[in-house]
């Protein structure tokens, strides 16, 4: 589907929808869409800065991004120093978007906070006194679902525990079971965030470049990170070069994805 075609799926009539009695008021469309039709994924910047207060806003929205439980498991690792980030290209396999980018960040998933997490939720609740079923939430809840033990036997009986009850008495959520399921999980979270970042510097009129094409232990050794870190994506930022884009955007067609059930 080319970038017209999927344009022509908008419709005129979206104002209409918007700015329902009781809900806040809604952003401007038109800008919305601007900001996601105009973000590529942009691999060569000019030398032009993004200024710190630009970065510091764009990672501030970054980290409005929707999260479960509200525990906030990710990090951003802005690479300043220039030693440090001569090593950053290269373990991002000297990729032009590193190498050419104002500002190279790693997002980074955090599997060991949500206990510290729970208890800084409860101190900085924003209603006082917090609610009795938020401390049982992050005091017994989340401990249940999020305690692990290095060989996964308490995953095991979770487990068991979640089947049994699927099976005779109905719907349960599934708890995460293993250490491979929690690292799955805070990096689906954490995701999100990587997207919010990419969608403010496009806002700001800055662009950037995802990068999975990189050397993760090798980035995790040089930034400092433990078995507990887990790189989400590298993200190369900065002004779009005039050769900034490779290829014209394309998708596949709308109803290859989009199944009404
Ligand atoms: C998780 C992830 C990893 C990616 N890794 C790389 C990468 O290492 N190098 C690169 O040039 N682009 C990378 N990309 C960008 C994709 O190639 C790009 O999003 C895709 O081709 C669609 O193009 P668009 O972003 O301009 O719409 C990555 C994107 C994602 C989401």
């Amino acid at each position: 589907m080319t970038k017209q075609q999927h344009n022509e799926l908008n419709t005129d009539s979206q104002t209409s929808y918007q700015n329902k009695p009781g809900s806040p008021e809604a952003p401007h469309l038109e800008s919305f869409k601007q900001v996601i039709e105009s973000r590529r994924s942009v691999r060569r910047f000019t030398d032009t800065p993004i200024p710190d207060e630009v970065l510091k806003d764009c990672l501030r929205m970054a980290m409005l991004a929707p999260n479960a439980s509200n525990l906030q498991q990710w990090e951003f690792y802005v690479i300043d120093s220039e030693e440090v980030k001569k090593k950053a290209v290269k373990l991002c396999l000297g990729q032009n978007a590193a190498k050419t980018s104002s500002r190279l960040i790693a997002v980074v998933a955090r599997t060991d906070n949500w206990r510290e997490h729970s208890k800084q939720i409860i101190d900085e609740y924003p209603e006082k006194p917090v609610p009795a079923k938020v401390k049982r939430y992050y005091e017994k809840l989340i401990p249940l679902i999020y305690t692990q033990d290095p060989i996964n036997a308490l995953a095991l009986v979770k487990w068991g525990f979640a089947k049994a009850h699927r099976t005779f008495k109905g719907p349960v959520v599934t708890p995460y079971y293993t250490q491979a399921d929690q690292v799955k999980w805070a990096l689906s979270n954490t995701f999100l965030a990587a997207e919010n970042l990419m969608l403010a510097l496009r806002a700001y009129g800055f662009d950037s470049c995802p990068m999975g094409g990189f050397d993760e232990p090798g980035m995790k050794k040089l930034l400092g990170l433990t078995r507990h870190h887990h790189i989400a994506m590298m993200i190369g930022a900065g002004e779009r070069a005039h050769n900034g884009i490779y290829n014209e955007q394309f998708r596949f067609d709308y109803d290859q994805f989009v199944k009404h059930v």
